[in-house]
């Protein structure tokens, strides 16, 4: 085994024994209640999906068959969960929550929200953001597919959002791809402008946000009467492949269209190879590229351009 390997792997262990202590799931007894931490998952899957089957259960939590048979055993006989047929299949039976079941759930419920309320209020707001998006990030390492671009809402800008803006991109571009501060101003320039020079009827922004954080940007500004301009788009890495920039990108077009822009442009630099898919995609044309040296970097930057009638 590689030592970069078994120095991850006793980081991974340390972060797992401090987190199982911090959110108390090293209690016998879970959330103060009468229930051990499966059985309240358990109750939670069932409670949220309506109804189940027990070999479905098993399957998606990881757990033993035998050992989740007796725990729903037990569920019933204290009247909690109920089992019936399933409609669609009379062979199957499925399991849900009685009204009792219901009842002593809700509070664990609200116990658990309860606590992680208190974990993140003694936080300051960027650091619970950065606490969330880390969370975030982790999960869609470890499971692609936990990320549904379902889940992704596209909102206007409000205050505090340009910050936003300038401070990711001012990051990201320097962790990915070594841009130094001076791109990170040339952003700020550009969104002060946005906000102080705003035509609400041809320009927007939209930020992208998952479960009520922002995970995505993308401009469109007025760079002529008849020319309009694609800027700033972003999606941060842990919510990146699920098509959140495709859909920014489509927003503004349609948006540049109906807004009775004859073309949308962009400016782009050739390293940025994720976002040149997207641009092929919506219909847009490379119609230039020069090189140039700026923010640290020897680049070589491209204009695109989409024809919107
Ligand atoms: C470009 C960016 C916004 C894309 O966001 P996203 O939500 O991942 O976009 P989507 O999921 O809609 O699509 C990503 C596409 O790029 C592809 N892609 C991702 N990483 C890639 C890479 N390293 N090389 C080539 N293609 C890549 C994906 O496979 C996908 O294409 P597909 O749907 O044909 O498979 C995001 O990567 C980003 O913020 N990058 C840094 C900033 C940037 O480059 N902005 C553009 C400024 S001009």
């Amino acid at each position: 085994m590689s030592s970069r390997l078994t120095e991850r792997i006793q980081a991974v262990r340390r972060f797992n024994r401090f987190y199982t202590r911090r959110i108390g799931v090293l209690e016998e007894r879970y959330l103060r209640s009468s229930f051990s931490l499966a059985e309240v998952r358990v109750l939670f899957e069932l409670a949220h999906r309506r109804t189940s089957a027990a070999t479905d259960l098993a399957a998606d939590l990881g757990l033993d068959p035998g050992y989740l048979s007796r725990m729903l055993r037990a569920f019933r006989g204290r009247g909690l969960v109920s089992r019936a047929a399933s409609p669609g299949d009379g062979r199957r039976s499925v399991l849900r929550l009685t009204a009792r079941g219901r009842t002593v759930f809700a509070p664990l419920e609200a116990a658990a929200r309860k606590d992680i309320a208190a974990m993140l209020g003694g936080l300051p707001s960027g650091r619970q953001d950065h606490v969330v998006e880390s969370m975030r990030s982790i999960e869609a390492a470890l499971d692609p597919a936990a990320v549904h671009p379902g889940q992704v809402r596209l909102r206007a800008h409000r205050p505090g959002d340009m910050g936003w803006v300038v401070s990711r991109h001012g990051a990201l571009y320097w962790e990915e791809y070594g841009w130094d501060e001076r791109f990170e101003a040339l952003v700020a320039g550009i969104v002060a402008k946005f906000i102080e020079h705003l035509d609400v009827k041809r320009e927007r922004c939209w930020i992208a946000e998952l479960d009520g954080e922002r995970v995505g940007s993308v401009f469109c500004v007025r760079q002529s009467d008849t020319v309009a301009k694609l800027r700033l788009l972003l999606v941060e890495p842990g919510a990146r492949g699920h098509g959140i920039g495709s859909r920014l990108v489509n927003e503004c077009v349609a948006f540049a269209r109906s807004a009775g822009y004859r073309e949308l442009v962009l400016w782009t630099n050739d390293v940025l190879v994720a976002a040149r898919r997207i641009y092929e995609r919506a219909g847009f044309e490379l119609v230039g590229s020069e090189r140039h040296t700026s923010f640290g970097k020897r680049l070589v930057g491209e204009t695109w351009r989409r024809r919107l009638r």
